[in-house]
C-alpha cells in the first residue's frame, strides 16, 4: 500500500476528484490511498470482475469506505454512457488483463469515460541483485499459471515503450510519462513450490521446479520492488 501511495503521487490527484479505478483487486491496495487522496468530497469507483475477498474488511478498517463505490464488472465494457470521471487509474493491473486485445479494449474504455487515464506498472528492469531476485521469481508466474490452469495470468511486466504503444493503439495520446524507484521490499511475487508440484505435464513440471529452486535461492535473501513506469494519457 505504501508503494501504491508513492505511485499515486505521479497521478496529479486533487481533493474532490471523482476517480475510476480498474482492477482494484481483493486487497484494495490502490483503492485505500486513492480514497485518502481524493479527500472527503471525492469519490472512488472501484471496479473488478472477480477478486473481492478482503476488500470490504480492509476498506472498512481504514475508515474510508464511505468514499468508495465497489462495482463488480468486466472493464472491457464499462456501463457509463458518457465521460463521468476526472481520472481513470489502472495501477499494477495491466499484467492481469491476459491479452493485448483486452488491454487495448480496457484502456480505450478508460479514455472514453474519464478526462484522463493513469496507468502504472512495474518495469522488467533490475538495477541490483534484490530487484533481479523479484523479477526471476515473478517471471515464473506466467508459465506456472498457464501450466496449471491453461490460462496465463500475471504476464511479464511490459516496458514503458510497450505501455505507450498500448495507449496509442487504444486511441490515446501520452501527455506525461516517467519512471521511479519505490525503494521498498517486494514479496508478492512468491508462489509456493507446492503449486508447481501440482503441474501434470512431467516435462513442464521438472523445468519449472528447477527454475523455481534457482529463483527461490536468490529471493529468500531479499527481494525489492523493480522500477515502476507510469503514463498519463487522454483521448485523441
Ligand atoms: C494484480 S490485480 C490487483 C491490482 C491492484 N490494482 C493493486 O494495486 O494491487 C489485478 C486485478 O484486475 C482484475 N481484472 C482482470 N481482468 C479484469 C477485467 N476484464 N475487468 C475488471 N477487472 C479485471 C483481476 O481480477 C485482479 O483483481
Amino acid at each position: 500500500m505504501l508503494e501504491r501511495f508513492q505511485v499515486l503521487q505521479h497521478a496529479s490527484i486533487r481533493e474532490g476528484m471523482n476517480v475510476l479505478e480498474i482492477g482494484c483487486g481483493a486487497h484494495a491496495l490502490t483503492t485505500v490511498p486513492l480514497a485518502y487522496l481524493v479527500g472527503e468530497t471525492g469519490r472512488v469507483v472501484a471496479v473488478d470482475n472477480s477478486r473481492w475477498r478482503f476488500f470490504e474488511e480492509i476498506t472498512s478498517v481504514t475508515g474510508l469506505k464511505h468514499r468508495i463505490i465497489p462495482l463488480k464488472l468486466d472493464a472491457r465494457e464499462l456501463p457509463f454512457p458518457f465521460r463521468a470521471f476526472d481520472l481513470a487509474v489502472l495501477v499494477h493491473g495491466i499484467r492481469s488483463l491476459k491479452s493485448e486485445e483486452t488491454m487495448i479494449k480496457v484502456i480505450s474504455e478508460m479514455l472514453r469515460v474519464a478526462d484522463r487515464a493513469f496507468i502504472a506498472e512495474s518495469l522488467p528492469i533490475a538495477r541490483n541483485e534484490r530487484q533481479r531476485a523479484h523479477l526471476e521469481l515473478y517471471n515464473l508466474r506466467e508459465d506456472i499459471f498457464e501450466a496449471l490452469f491453461g490460462e496465463k495470468d500475471d504476464l511479464h511486466y511490459p516496458t514503458i515503450e510497450e505501455l505507450k504503444e498500448l495507449v496509442e493503439k487504444a486511441g490515446g495520446r501520452v501527455i506525461e510519462s516517467g519512471t521511479f524507484e519505490p525503494g521498498l521490499p517486494h514479496y508478492l511475487a512468491y508462489i509456493p513450490r507446492e503449486y508447481v508440484e501440482r503441474i501434470k505435464d512431467v516435462k513442464k513440471r521438472a523445468d519449472l521446479l528447477k527454475r523455481w529452486d534457482a529463483a527461490y535461492e536468490k529471493w529468500k535473501k531479499g527481494a525489492k520492488h523493480p522500477p515502476v513506469g507510469y503514463i498519463i494519457a487522454e483521448k485523441i
